[in-house]
């Protein structure tokens, strides 16, 4: 969603504003813009679609200046263009946001009554308004940000600028910020994603909602001071170093972020089994050992609940202990029964998913425990949580997640272990070796799925099919495909086909069909099933299997011998191919996708 940069300091903000808003390009944005403060003016340049063309304007001119704030806007209200892009300024302010604000509406109507003016279609410029108002009756920019503030509804998170300072003041409510300070230099900075900040900031402070952060640079030194909304000195606020590096921001020799990630995954699975199973991460799973919970609540979105579904059934069929999955724009709206004796379980890669906070402050309301299984280290999910199990995949660029879902679905399974007292079982770690040898294999020899991308990526529709553990792998494999290669694909569990999908079935679709080992006979009936109405059958199944020969179009024959639970992961990953080189041949833009957004930060 939105990115946000701030920079106050002795050198020129136009750059480390524009090299943070170039990293935070991947998060996925239709305009990008930026406020130069100057002598005399707040100075603004935006510009609608990518960042190159806000870039090209700013090559254009020689701009400089010691402060300065810019964003890539994920258009919420309001149309993609210039206008509605990021920041929005008169002559004392400039602000940018990200997220909503939900009573602007009503905000704005009020404020037109009072012989206000709005330059955009956006709520964000309501809290512009609402600044200058204030400011007006008080005088003093604190005063006036904690009275707007005060006034908004929704998760926001806003940096503003001043004409008459070079101070950066920052405030959120349930959306990411992080501030940062740079000792040596001098400078300040405040940004949406510590990512941005990697090699500017090294001192990082995450603010708790309501707390404003003031930055500046002085002639002795950088500062970032944080006030209550009454003004007072806050402490409320977690001290960080920033401990990210860049090595992610390198596509290596891949041609797209997506193609890097999936060929990291074998290596990365060797990793996490290390350190859950033998390094550090053994103690935090060691403390789950004998645990028993009434129930687990998994709440997550997308991707990331594909991964709570294939983990529900390691917890149900292994420990057998009961798991609800539920998407999180649901769970949190539907009044859900929770008690004392439960768990809330949420599953992000980013940890800054807004339906999912949601869920995870509902649960904490409640007073039931709140765990994730989170990628990003200091992420909002990760603060809040009670206990974490980061799933270590590094940085991942691409919109569609591959490498975060392959880890996150392995960790609830160290999860499963553990609870068991299974992780010193040589068993374990030699079945995880073999996942990562296995999808290694797939790795080298990717390149004959090219001719299966070749076969099928015209036809007009895909519809994915599994059974038990495949069925959420289906589902996956669906919503990869078409995020990429905007096609219309669906999951279906196998044996649902019949109950009405099949009426889709003509030679036209495409049916991608997980036959596993298990309940073979009756998924290759439901296979049967689609090839009578002429769909093009696709079986990603096990090897040496003479009658998927002869019943499919496209035969994929997997090894799934010794893999057991963990086989989904491994189809899963020829998936992530499919979807990756159909997508290549349709010529999208597969890191970036059109109207998708890395971290979906808003509801
Ligand atoms: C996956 O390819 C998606 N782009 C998306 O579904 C994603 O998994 C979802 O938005 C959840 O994100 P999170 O893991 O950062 O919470």
């Amino acid at each position: 969603m939105c990115g946000i940069v701030g920079y106050s300091g002795p050198g020129n903000s136009v750059l480390p504003v524009i090299e943070g808003l170039s990293r935070l390009e991947y998060r996925g944005y239709d305009s990008a813009g930026i406020c130069l403060k100057n002598d005399d003016e707040l100075l603004i340049l935006k510009k609608e679609g990518k960042l190159e063309n806000l870039k090209a304007i700013i090559e254009s001119g020689n701009y400089y200046s010691h402060t300065g704030i810019g964003h890539t806007r994920w258009a919420t209200h309001g149309k993609v263009t210039s206008e509605n892009a990021h920041p929005h300024g008169n002559s004392d302010f400039a602000v940018v946001h990200n997220g909503i604000i939900e009573n602007a509406p009503a905000l704005k109507a009020q404020l037109m009554k009072e012989g206000f003016e709005f330059k955009s279609e956006t709520d964000s410029e309501v809290f512009l308004v609402l600044v200058t108002k204030f400011f007006k009756q008080t005088g003093d920019t604190l005063k006036a940000i904690s009275l707007a503030y005060k006034q908004i509804h929704g998760n926001s998170a806003f940096v503003i600028i001043e004409k008459t300072s070079d101070k950066l003041y920052a405030v959120k409510r349930s959306a990411p910020l992080v501030a940062g300070v740079n000792p040596t230099t001098r400078e300040a900075y405040v940004s949406s994603d510590p990512f941005a900040l990697i090699g500017f900031a090294p001192d990082i402070y995450f603010p708790e909602d309501g707390v404003i952060c003031m930055g500046e640079s002085t002639p002795t030194e950088a500062k970032m001071s944080f006030f209550e909304l009454d003004l007072t000195p806050s402490s409320r606020y977690k001290a960080s170093t920033n401990l990210m590096t860049m090595d992610a921001t390198s596509k290596g020799p891949y041609e797209h972020y997506m193609l890097k990630e999936i060929h990291e995954q074998p290596a990365l699975i060797d990793k996490l089994a290390a350190y859950y199973i033998k390094n550090d991460g053994r103690h935090i799973l060691d403390d789950l050992n004998g645990l028993k919970t009434d129930m687990w609540h998994f709440t997550a979105c997308g991707t990331a609940w594909h991964a709570g579904l294939v983990i529900k059934n390691f917890f149900e069929q292994n420990n057998r202990q009961r798991a609800n999955v539920e998407i999180a724009s649901e769970f949190r709206y539907k009044n859900p029964i929770l008690n004392k004796n439960e768990i809330g379980m949420f599953i992000s890669q980013s940890g800054e998913t807004a339906d999912t906070l949601a869920c995870q402050e509902l649960c904490r309301e409640q007073g039931i425990k709140t765990y994730s299984i989170v990628n990003v280290e200091g992420s909002t999910l990760f603060r809040n949580s009670d206990k974490n199990f980061l799933i270590h995949a590094g940085v991942e660029i691409g919109v569609a997640s591959t490498k975060a879902f392959t880890l996150q679905v392995l960790t609830g399974y160290f999860m499963s272990k553990a609870m068991e007292g299974q992780l010193d079982n040589p068993a374990l770690f030699n079945e995880v070796k073999l996942l990562s040898t296995r999808i290694a294999e797939l790795c080298e020899n990717a390149e004959k799925l090219i001719s299966v991308a070749e076969k099928i990526y015209a036809q007009k529709g895909f519809i994915f099919t599994g059974r038990g553990k495949y069925f959420p792998i289906a589902l996956e494999g669906a919503l990869k495909l078409k995020e990429i290669a905007y096609v219309h694909a669906e999951g279906y569990a196998a044996g649902e086909l019949k109950h009405g999908p099949i009426a889709l079935i003509d030679e036209n679709i495409v049916n991608i069909a997980i036959v596993g080992p298990e309940l073979y006979e009756k998924t290759i009936s439901n296979v049967e099933e689609v090839k009578a109405r002429r769909g093009v059958i696709v079986v990603v199944g096990p090897e040496n299997h003479p009658e998927i020969e002869s019943i499919a179009d496209i035969y994929i024959p997997l090894n799934f011998e010794g893999l057991n639970d963990l086989s989904p992961l491994y189809v899963n990953v020829v998936l992530q191919f499919i979807a990756y080189y159909i997508a290549k041949l349709k010529g999208t833009d597969i890191d970036k996708p059109r109207n998708l957004a890395k971290s979906v930060t808003v509801e």
